[in-house]
């Protein structure tokens, strides 16, 4: 088990890609869980992000928070790490700012049952999701909607590096010692790393790690993976030949952080080694035999 498993309007997406470090207030930037990313607060561009918030027993031990994507009216995607020891969890979804009143967007439901997939490996993160059945389904609008699934030679292997506006989001906490999430969802624009820059790094000491080939690397200098992000998701923006607008899909989950260190603070370079994030395109044979999409 993995211990760091805890852990405007955005007016269009043209504001999000503008967006860098250096663009958001100081203030701000010490809240963020992304140093160097900013808050997200259009509720109308990320109603796929589910916060889910578990208890690893019945009688509430343990609460554990993470994210995941909707996929259907009735399933969400997320890590196996995230859930495996949920014994019961309630997701949100259709908010972005915890303290406003998001009473005409936001959703609650319940998890009715998870699915592992079976060829998770706990100890090095091969196979790293798993899916969610909630109930009530959850009832699309502007606010609240699911997040298409890339073909594969979009995002296989190191294709990944030609997605376009590669935008990690999420509520992930402060830092690693404090629990504390943000107010709003945040993000931040993100580079790929090439399998092999990334595998000859893990491959050294003190690491001795072959990245799983169902994981990805983010060459990430001032943003990382803290407490609270795993299960948020990696997106990628391609455009819509007929209506020539930006639509969002899902690239990959945020897996895992080996070193376990997260950025403290705004000006900090964040010297950790590359994150790791769950690939999809792996799984969709798994994900389709349990219910969810096929490919579009
Ligand atoms: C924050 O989460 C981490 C990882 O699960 C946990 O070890 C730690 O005890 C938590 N800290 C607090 C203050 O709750
Ligand atoms: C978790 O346990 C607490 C305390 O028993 C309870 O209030 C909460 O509703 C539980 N959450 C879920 C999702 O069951
Ligand atoms: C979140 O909502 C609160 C209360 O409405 C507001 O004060 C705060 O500025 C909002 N945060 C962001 C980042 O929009
Ligand atoms: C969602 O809205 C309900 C009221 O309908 C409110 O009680 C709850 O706190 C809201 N949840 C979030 C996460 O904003
Ligand atoms: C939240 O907004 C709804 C309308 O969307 C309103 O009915 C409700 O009174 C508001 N709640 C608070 C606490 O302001
Ligand atoms: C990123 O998105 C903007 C529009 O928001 C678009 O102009 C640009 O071409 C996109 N970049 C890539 C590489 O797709
Ligand atoms: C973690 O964040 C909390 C809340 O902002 C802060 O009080 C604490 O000093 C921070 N811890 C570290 C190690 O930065
Ligand atoms: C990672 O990003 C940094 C800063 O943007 C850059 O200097 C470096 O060349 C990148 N490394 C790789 C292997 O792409
Ligand atoms: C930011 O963190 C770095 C360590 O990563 C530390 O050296 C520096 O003093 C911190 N800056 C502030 C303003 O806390
Ligand atoms: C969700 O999945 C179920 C079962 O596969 C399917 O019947 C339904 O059409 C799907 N709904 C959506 C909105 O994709």
């Amino acid at each position: 088990m993995d211990r760091d498993m805890l852990r405007t309007l955005v007016v269009g997406i043209a504001l999000l890609v503008g967006a860098h470090a250096g663009v958001i207030d100081s203030d701000e930037a010490f809240e963020g869980r992304f140093t160097g990313g900013a808050s997200v607060t259009s509720l109308l561009e990320t109603g796929y992000i589910v916060t889910i918030i578990g208890n690893s027993s019945l009688d509430g031990v343990n609460p554990t928070k993470c994210g995941g994507v909707i996929i259907n009216t009735t399933l969400v995607l997320t890590t196996a790490t995230c859930v495996f020891k949920m014994q019961a969890a309630m997701l949100y979804a259709g908010y972005q700012n915890v303290s406003a009143n998001n009473s005409a967007s936001n959703q609650t439901v319940y998890m009715v049952d998870k699915f592992i997939n079976p060829n998770w490996e706990m100890n090095t993160g091969l196979n790293d999701i798993a899916m969610i059945r909630v109930y009530p389904p959850f009832y699309f609008n502007e606010y609240v909607y699911p997040i298409a699934l890339p073909k594969s030679s979009v995002v296989k292997g190191d294709a990944v590096a030609k997605v376009g506006n590669l935008t990690w989001f999420s509520f992930g906490s402060i830092n690693n010692t404090d629990n504390l999430t943000m107010d709003a969802m945040q993000f931040a624009k993100v580079t790929y790393l090439s399998s092999k820059v990334c595998n000859a790094f893990y491959i050294k000491p003190p690491y001795w790690f072959s990245v799983p080939t169902t994981m990805l690397c983010l060459n990430l200098t001032d943003v990382g993976y803290c407490n609270l992000d795993n299960g948020y998701p990696l997106i990628g923006y391609a455009k819509d030949s007929k209506t020539k607008v930006f639509k969002p899909f899902l690239v990959a989950l945020a897996a895992q952080d080996r070193d376990k260190l997260c950025p403290q603070n705004a000006t900090a370079i964040n010297y950790h080694t590359p994150d790791l994030f769950t690939r999809i395109d792996a799984s969709y044979k798994w994900i389709a035999s349990n219910g969810g999409p096929s490919l579009q």
